[in-house]
């Protein structure tokens, strides 16, 4: 490993900057969460070509696809390779979200206290990002992008940052980004081979025969149409079934008009037992991103049996964890929403109320079903 250093008077902060460089460095090179990925290496190399095709001062690349595809998964991977070689780096994750819980503002000090390492910075006391940033070398990832104003308030214009900088966007939304100079990279789905070399994780836990194998991929690799967010539930659910049951849920499947996605999700939420259903709804209506002792907390208050029943949904891909954090996928979570709406026209009757206009029209009409 070769590193190079300006000289620098300040002994503590050359220190500081070995020590990042080293631990970035290492952190780059090997990964096992990257390396289980299915097909990685190729998209990132895709990725890092289109970075190189940038000729401007800083590069900008805009990942899109529909919801599920691995966008995230993809930046994720393309920033632990490169980051090393930035001077700031910065992970807005799930910006649209951020949005509305911190504000433009809000999103702007995150960004500059990553970039610039420094805690508590206001905004009311910079002069701008520019004034911060423009000589600086900067990577930064703007994940989950859906409004236009974000993309002006926090990367502006290229004179914002240093020669080099790199900055890449991911959105559902391909229109957001034609306004920008921005290359576009748009994620494929996996193709057969890939699902299959996907699925093939899920069964290795179990002894099927390989022609039953077979026949299970088929049918999942058909109904998940080549979308990762579908196969990892799909194969969850249906690789922890013994043969009999998982010929009655894909014929379940073979039910479903179209195909809609959400429909093929909700085959593994029909799977829960009536505890872990109601378990999923919570974390989906209010819970989603919180502390997973705090979770624990008010389920066991709720009289449920908090600990099996989050393992039997983190079995089930419907939830993961973050930092100690329950996450669920946004597709997910909207299917989650998308059951107790459809339990009544009428908010006041439905099960769970999460929305302000919801709660406040259904106590104003006086319509709060009692609980049974
Ligand atoms: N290359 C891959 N190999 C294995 N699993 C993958 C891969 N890409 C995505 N996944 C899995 O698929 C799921 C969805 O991926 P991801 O969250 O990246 O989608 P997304 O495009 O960012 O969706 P959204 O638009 O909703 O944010 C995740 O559980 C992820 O682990
Ligand atoms: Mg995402």
């Amino acid at each position: 490993m070769c590193l190079c250093f300006k000289y620098d008077r300040n002994e503590s902060l050359l220190i500081k900057q070995i020590v990042k460089d080293i631990l970035n460095k290492l952190l780059s090179t090997s990964s096992s969460d990257i390396e289980n990925l299915v097909g990685i290496d190729a998209r990132i190399q895709e990725m890092k070509t289109l970075l190189c095709l940038a000729s401007d001062d800083v590069r900008m690349v805009g990942i899109w696809g529909m919801g599920g595809i691995g966008k995230t998964t993809l930046v994720r991977a393309v920033y632990s390779r490169i980051s090393y070689q930035f001077e700031g780096c910065s992970f807005l994750e799930n910006v649209a979200e951020d949005l509305k819980k911190k504000g433009l503002i809000g999103l702007q000090e995150k960004l500059l206290s990553h970039l610039l390492e420094e805690e508590n910075l206001n905004m009311k006391e910079l002069t701008s990002i520019k004034a911060r940033l423009h000589s600086k070398k900067v990577l930064i990832v703007l994940d989950n992008v859906n409004d236009p104003t974000i993309l002006e308030c926090l990367i502006g214009n290229q004179d914002w940052f240093g020669r080099g900088s790199t900055i890449i966007i991911t959105t559902r939304d391909k229109r957001l980004l034609l306004s920008h100079k921005i290359n576009l990279y748009k994620v494929h789905k996996f193709n057969d081979d890939e699902a299959l070399e996907f699925l093939a994780r899920y069964s290795l836990k179990h002894e099927l025969l390989r022609e039953d194998f077979l026949e299970l991929s088929r049918v999942v690799i058909c109904y998940a149409q080549g979308l990762p967010l579908a196969l990892t539930v799909l194969g969850s659910f249906l690789f922890s079934m013994s043969k009999e049951e998982w010929r009655d849920q894909l014929d379940k499947l073979k039910s479903i008009p179209n195909m809609k996605i959400h429909e093929v999700l909700k085959i593994s939420y029909d799977g829960l037992d009536f505890e872990e259903k109601n378990i999923f709804l919570d974390i989906a209506c209010f819970l989603k991103g919180e502390d997973k002792n705090y979770v624990k907390e008010i389920l066991d208050y709720c009289g449920f049996f908090s600990v099996s029943g989050i393992r039997a949904l983190a079995d089930k891909s419907l939830i993961s964890f973050f930092h100690n954090r329950i996450m669920m996928h946004d597709l997910i979570q909207e299917m989650g929403m998308e059951i107790v709406r459809q339990e009544s026209h009428n908010p006041g009757q439905r099960s769970r109320l999460w929305l302000h206009k919801d709660i406040n029209d259904a106590l104003k009409k006086n319509t709060v079903r009692a609980k049974k």
